[in-house]
């Protein structure tokens, strides 16, 4: 029963939320257990992100995923037979060295992420543990705070605003459940104005109200004007999140707002993000700057890292050695997980590894693109990350697998110890319910 090396290896399409094609990956050990994981996918993705292997042309728009899913089944299957599911550091090395490029671009990152996480999930299964005990085992019990999407926006909304996540956090909340309910009030709030006002529209790529503003900043009045209708006071108990994603805008330090026909530099980007910090309850911006602007990034960093979070996605793409190097620069303080942008999970926890020796803080992030698989909020617990990113409440599943775990937690667990905030608006609560 307890040989946990890999018998065989099953890869198949399904669909992803938004009705693209992606890849599940099914793997079965010795003693007869199994894990099932599934690859997400970005929209807005960073230029430095692992590659997932489509198969172009007409059908689907180009997004099919008959080679990567044939890679499962054969080269990778073929590879990863009577390796040790249990062996993460090992099964991934290989993984790696199977593909051979620097980006997974050959068999595919969608494929070698499928696979990475199924054997986790079926290690566990063999462990007889939940994925995130298996992973973090006595010391995981700190539940995330989450980030929650309210209205879509940039290329989650056909660019109808500039910026793409308008998401609210609450700091407030006693666990990761009272978050939960507050977001769901401010979600609801928020489309019953949206409808007083005439700007109701159906909703965005991951849920969100869709974005039926003349400005960017009127989404962040109107997120405030949803907050205080919901019965909370803003700043205090909830505040508001921002993803830029400024690279689908800017480059070469230019940015392009489409909406308001500006052209900013790096540096009056920086002003019109302060100004709106100096008015808004914001508490963490993401991508405030496009990805090749890490000047910019330090220079933001060091005129409001003190006080907000400034997290990097595409800038950092969950690279140990972007980590490192951003670092060197004080560049961001927190850095966005996502598991495909690397492909492996032990390259994922590297680059936490790298943020906690940095001190840097950091969320655990949905894609725009997701399934029912709930392997990140699994890792969030194990690694005791602290912060949770996802999609609106409809769209996201890892929510409602979050609050499972919040039920599945004993309440006399002991609290772990609290990594070091970076700065003073985040500090990630201890959610053991
Ligand atoms: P993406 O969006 O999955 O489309 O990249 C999420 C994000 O930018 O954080
Ligand atoms: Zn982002």
């Amino acid at each position: 029963m307890t040989d946990t090396s890999i018998t065989r290896i099953i890869g198949r399409r399904v669909w992803d939320s938004r009705g693209r094609p992606t890849v599940e990956a099914d793997i079965t050990l010795a003693n007869g257990k199994m894990g099932r994981a599934i690859a997400p996918a970005g929209a807005s993705t960073g230029s430095g992100e692992a590659v997932d292997l489509r198969d172009g042309g007409e059908k689907f728009g180009g997004y099919d995923v008959t080679r990567a899913v044939a890679n499962v089944n054969g080269e990778i299957a073929d590879a990863m037979r009577g390796v040790d599911a249990a062996d993460q550091t090992t099964l991934d090395t290989k993984l790696i060295a199977l593909d051979g490029t620097p980006n997974k671009s050959r068999l595919g990152a969608n494929a070698i992420l499928a696979v990475s996480m199924a054997a986790a999930h079926a290690a566990a299964a063999a462990a007889q543990l939940p994925l995130y005990r298996y992973l973090g085992a006595a010391a995981a019990t700190l539940m995330p705070l989450p980030q929650i999407q309210i209205f879509g926006g940039g290329a989650h909304a056909g660019r109808r605003v500039d910026i793409q996540d308008f998401l609210i956090c609450c700091p407030a909340a006693k666990n990761f459940s009272e978050a939960l309910d507050w977001t769901a009030e401010v979600y609801r709030a928020a489309g019953s104005l949206m409808k007083d006002a005439g700007k109701l529209a159906g909703v965005a790529d991951e849920g969100g109200w869709w974005p039926m503003f003349e400005t960017n900043e009127e989404a962040l009045e109107m997120l405030v004007r949803a907050i205080t209708r919901a019965g909370f006071k803003p700043r205090d108990q909830i505040a508001i999140a921002l993803d830029v994603a400024a690279s689908e805008f800017g480059t070469s330090g230019r940015y392009k707002l489409g909406l308001e026909n500006r052209d900013l530099s790096s540096d009056e980007m920086i002003r019109m993000l302060i100004a709106w910090i100096d008015r808004y309850p914001i508490i963490s911006i993401e991508d405030p700057l496009a990805e090749d602007d890490a000047a910019g990034f330090a220079a933001f960093t060091r005129e409001v890292g003190h006080k907000i979070q400034i997290v990097g996605d595409d800038f950092l793409v969950s690279d140990a050695t972007r980590l490192r190097e951003a670092a060197k620069i004080g560049a961001a303080n927190t850095v966005l997980l996502k598991p495909n942008q690397r492909g492996t999970l032990t390259e994922l926890k590297a680059c936490w590894d790298a943020a906690r020796e940095n001190n840097y803080a950091g969320i655990v992030s949905a894609r725009s693109g997701e399934t029912e698989d709930t392997t990140i909020i699994h890792l969030a617990v194990a690694w005791g990350v602290g912060q949770f990113k996802s999609a609106a409440l409809p769209a996201a599943n890892a929510w409602r697998n979050g609050t499972k775990l919040c039920a599945l937690r004993k309440p006399s667990a002991p609290a772990p110890a609290l990594p070091a905030p970076p700065c003073s608006a985040i500090r990630p609560r201890v959610f053991v319910t």
